[in-house]
C-alpha cells in the first residue's frame, strides 16, 4: 500500500472517532457501542504503530484534556524507592523463599511469615515528615530522584499534614499509593483517562495544584524510606502503627507464615477483586521482620526480601496475522507474532513475542492460527494456546528460517556449558557489525539510557539515520553531518542544536558506561562495572588483547568463563577493535576513580574458602561490600585476607600462606566487623 492511501485511512478513521467522541461525550448520545468503539481505536492504534509517519492531535494515543506539566524540581530521594520483582505462580514463590533462605544460610525448609499486601495499581509517593509536620512530597521518577509535588500531595485529604502523637518519628519518609477509587474514575474521569492509574498519575502532574483538588485522590500507606530512629520490629507492626498516627492502610492486608498460605490468601484476593473498589494487580508480600529484611538487603534495583505476585493476566483471542523475526544486538532471532489487534485490560494489543524458536515447535504456532493472547501487567503479551479445532485444513507448520533475514548468514543454536544442552534461542552467526540489523541494533544500545544516554537520540532516529546511510559505526554519532540534518524532514534549527549539545554532552563518559555501550555479549552494566572498577582506565582495557590479560578477569568476583570467551571472541574482531580505537580518540573516557572508602575494610580486599556457619557465601559478601571491602576470586598478592570456613581448600590457604597473607576465620571476620559499628 502506499504512504497516501494509508493516510487516507487513518484520517478517515480520526475523523470517524472525532464525531463519535462528539456525540458521546458532547451530545451524550453514543453512535456506537464500547466494543465498537474500542474496535475502532484499537485500529488507529495499531495503524500508529506500523506506520510511524501517521500523527494526528485527534489520536486516543495522545491524554485529551489534562496534560500533565514538565516544570516539577527534581529531589533526590535519601533512600532509593526501589521496584520490585514478579512472582506468576507457585513455583515462583517457592524459589523466592528457597533463594532467601539460601542467603541466610537457613534450611529451605524454615518457614518464613511474610506481611502480604494487596497492591494497589497507583502511583507511589514519598512524604518526607519533620516533627510531625508534612514538609514534602516526592514522586517516584527514576528511584533515584523524584519530582517535588508537595502541592499537589497536600490537597489529598488522606495524606495527614500535622501528626502529634508521642511515638512518631523525628524525621521520617512514609511511603504508599495515591489512586483513584473505581467509582471515581467512572463518574468523572474515564473520558479523558485510559484507566484510573493514568488518571491518577495525570492529576498527581497538574501544574496547578486546584486542579488536581478537584480529583478525589486517596492515599494509602505502606512502607517508609529514610526514618531517623524507630522502634518497631516487623511490617505488620508498622502497618499498625500507621494507622495509629493517622494513614490509611490497605484492610486487606495480612500477616501470613508460608507459601501454602500465600496461595490460599491470593486466591481468596483475587477472587474479591471485582467487589473491592480500586485496581489491585497482585499481592505484595515482604519478609516481615525488619531484622532479617536488613541482612537480606537489594539486588540491583529491587529488595531481596519483597516480591510482587501478580494476579494472572487478562487473557483474549486473536488471530495470528504473520510471524515476524526481530533480531537483537547479540543476534538473538526473537519471533513475534503479529496478531489482529484486540483490547486486553484496556490495552490494544497487536504483537505478541514467540519466545524463540523451541516455543513455536512446542506449541505449533502457525500463521493463520486462532490463539489465546495473555497480557501480565508490564510483560509483553504472549500466547498461550493454540485452538486447535479452529485450524484452517491448509495450515503449514512455521518453518524458522535458518538463514539471519537480515544478513543472509547461517542461523546456529550454541550450545550451553551449563545447562548441556542446546540453547532455545537460535542466533545469526554474524560477528556484531557484519549483520546491518544488529548493528543497528547494537547502536540503540549505545545510545540507550544506561549506556551513553544521548538526549533526544532514541531508537526512531537510530533507524532513520541508519536507513539515511548517515551511521554505520558507533563512532560515527559523532561526526554527523548537522548541516545535513538541518535540511531533513521534521528537523529545525533548535532540534538540531539541541541533538549537536546533547551528542557533545555526552563525549566525557565514565569508563564503566563505555564498556557497556560497546554492547559486548554478556558483559552488562554490573559487570561492566566490575571491569572498569579493576582496570582502572580506559588504556588497559584496550591492552587486554594484546597483552594477553583477558583471563586476569576471571580474578574479578562475578567474572566467569562465559564472561570471558566473549570477550576473547569481542577482542578477535577487527571492526570492534576500530570501534573501540576511533571512540577513544573522540570520547574523553574518564579513569574510574575509587568510591571514597570510608567503611572499615576501605581498599581491603578478601577472598572465601570453606563453608561458612549462620550465613551464605552471598550474604558475607554482600557484608563486606558494605563495609567497602573487595572480593576477589583467587588467591593472588593482592589478596588482604583469606576467611577461611568448613572444609576450606587446602590449595588456595597453602598459596595464602606462601604469599604472607592473613588467614582469619568467620569469628576475626566479625571481629573486624564490630570495629565499624
Ligand atoms: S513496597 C521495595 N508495598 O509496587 C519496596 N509497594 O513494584 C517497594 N506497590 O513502586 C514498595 N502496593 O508503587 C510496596 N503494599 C505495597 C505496594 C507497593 C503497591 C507498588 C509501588 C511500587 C511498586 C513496586
Amino acid at each position: 500500500m502506499d504512504k497516501n492511501k494509508i493516510k487516507k485511512e487513518y484520517n478517515q478513521k480520526i475523523q470517524n472517532l472525532v464525531k463519535l467522541n462528539k456525540h458521546y461525550y458532547d451530545l451524550s448520545k453514543p453512535l456506537v457501542n464500547d466494543n465498537e468503539y474500542d474496535q475502532i481505536k484499537a485500529e488507529i492504534l495499531s495503524l500508529e504503530k506500523q506506520y510511524n509517519f501517521l500523527k494526528s492531535e485527534n489520536s486516543p494515543s495522545k491524554v485529551v484534556g489534562f496534560k500533565p506539566s514538565k516544570t516539577f524540581k527534581k529531589v533526590f530521594h535519601r533512600v532509593p524507592m526501589l521496584s520490585l520483582s514478579n512472582a506468576f505462580d507457585e513455583e515462583d514463590l517457592v524459589n523466592f523463599e528457597k533463594k532467601i533462605n539460601n542467603f541466610l544460610d537457613q534450611k529451605s525448609s524454615n518457614v518464613l511469615e511474610y506481611s502480604a499486601e494487596p497492591k494497589i495499581d497507583g502511583i507511589s509517593a514519598s512524604l518526607i515528615y519533620k516533627k510531625g509536620k508534612f514538609i514534602m512530597g516526592l514522586s517516584r521518577g527514576d528511584g533515584k530522584a523524584g519530582e517535588d509535588i508537595t502541592e499537589n500531595l497536600m490537597t489529598i485529604n488522606d495524606i495527614p499534614k500535622n501528626i502529634s502523637i508521642k511515638n512518631f518519628p523525628d524525621e521520617i519518609d512514609i511511603r504508599g499509593e495515591v489512586f483513584i477509587q473505581n467509582k471515581d474514575f467512572e463518574k468523572n474521569l474515564k473520558d479523558k483517562f485510559a484507566n484510573p492509574r493514568n488518571a491518577a498519575s495525570g492529576s498527581l502532574r497538574q501544574k496547578n495544584p486546584q486542579d488536581t483538588k478537584k480529583i478525589p485522590l486517596k492515599f494509602i500507606a505502606y512502607t517508609f524510606g529514610y526514618v531517623d530512629k524507630i522502634e518497631i520490629k516487623n511490617q505488620s507492626d508498622y502497618l499498625n502503627q500507621l494507622s495509629k498516627w493517622g494513614f490509611k492502610t490497605n484492610p486487606f492486608n495480612n500477616k501470613i507464615k508460608g507459601i501454602k498460605n500465600l496461595m490460599k490468601n491470593y486466591h481468596e484476593i483475587e477472587k474479591k477483586r471485582n467487589e473491592i473498589d480500586f485496581d489491585i494487580d497482585g499481592i505484595v508480600y515482604k519478609v516481615n521482620s525488619f531484622d532479617l529484611q536488613k541482612r537480606l538487603g537489594n539486588v540491583a534495583n529491587s529488595p531481596r526480601w519483597a516480591i510482587a505476585h501478580k494476579f494472572s493476566a487478562n487473557k483474549g483471542i486473536s488471530k495470528i496475522l504473520n510471524i515476524e523475526i526481530q533480531l537483537g544486538r547479540t543476534g538473538a532471532l526473537t519471533p513475534v507474532a503479529k496478531i489482529k489487534p484486540i483490547n486486553i485490560g484496556g490495552v490494544v494489543v497487536s504483537n505478541a513475542t514467540l519466545h524463540n524458536e523451541d516455543e513455536i515447535i512446542r506449541k505449533d504456532i502457525r500463521i493463520g492460527d486462532i490463539v489465546i493472547v495473555e497480557r501480565a501487567g508490564d510483560v509483553i503479551p504472549h500466547i498461550i494456546e493454540v485452538d486447535l479445532k479452529k485450524r484452517n485444513r491448509n495450515s503449514q507448520k512455521y518453518i524458522f528460517p535458518l538463514n539471519c533475514p537480515s544478513c543472509g548468514a547461517k542461523t546456529i543454536k550454541e550450545y550451553n556449558s551449563i545447562t548441556k544442552k542446546k540453547d532455545a534461542v537460535r542466533r545469526c552467526s554474524s560477528e556484531g557489525y557484519e549483520c546491518d540489523r544488529m548493528t543497528v541494533e547494537k547502536i540503540k544500545h549505545f545510545v540507550s539510557k544506561e549506556a551513553f544516554n544521548i538526549d533526544g537520540f532514541g531508537k526512531k532516529i537510530v533507524e532513520n539515520f541508519w536507513k539515511l546511510k548517515m551511521i554505520r559505526l558507533p563512532q560515527d554519532i559523532f561526526g554527523l553531518n548537522y548541516e545535513k540534518i538541518k535540511t531533513m524532514d521534521g528537523w529545525g534549527l533548535q532540534s538540531v542544536a539541541n541533538l549537536k549539545y546533547a551528542i557533545e554532552e555526552k563525549k566525557n563518559i565514565s569508563f564503566e558506561k563505555f564498556i557497556y555501550a560497546l554492547g559486548i555479549r554478556h558483559i552488562g552494566f554490573e559487570n561492566a562495572k566490575l571491569i572498569a572498577k579493576t582496570l582502572k582506565s580506559p588504556e588497559n582495557f584496550i591492552n587486554l588483547s594484546k597483552e594477553n590479560k583477558i583471563d586476569d578477569l576471571l580474578n574479578i568476583d562475578g567474572i566467569g568463563e562465559t564472561q570471558i570467551t566473549s570477550l576473547k571472541k569481542f577482542f578477535l574482531n577487527k571492526t570492534n577493535l576500530k570501534v573501540i580505537q576511533d571512540l577513544q580518540k573522540i570520547l574523553k573516557i574518564q579513569k574510574t576513580i575509587e568510591n571514597k572508602k570510608d567503611g572499615v575494610f576501605g581498599d581491603k580486599i578478601f577472598m572465601f574458602t570453606g563453608k561458612l556457619t549462620g550465613m551464605s557465601r552471598a550474604e558475607a559478601k554482600s557484608l563486606i561490600e558494605k563495609n567497602s571491602g573487595t572480593i576477589i576470586s583467587n588467591v593472588s598478592k593482592k589478596l588482604d585476607y583469606l576467611i577461611i570456613g568448613e572444609k576450606p581448600t587446602k590449595r588456595k590457604v597453602e598459596a595464602a600462606k606462601e604469599l604472607k597473607i592473613k588467614i582469619i576465620d568467620q569469628l576475626e571476620l566479625h571481629k573486624l566487623l564490630n570495629k565499624s559499628s
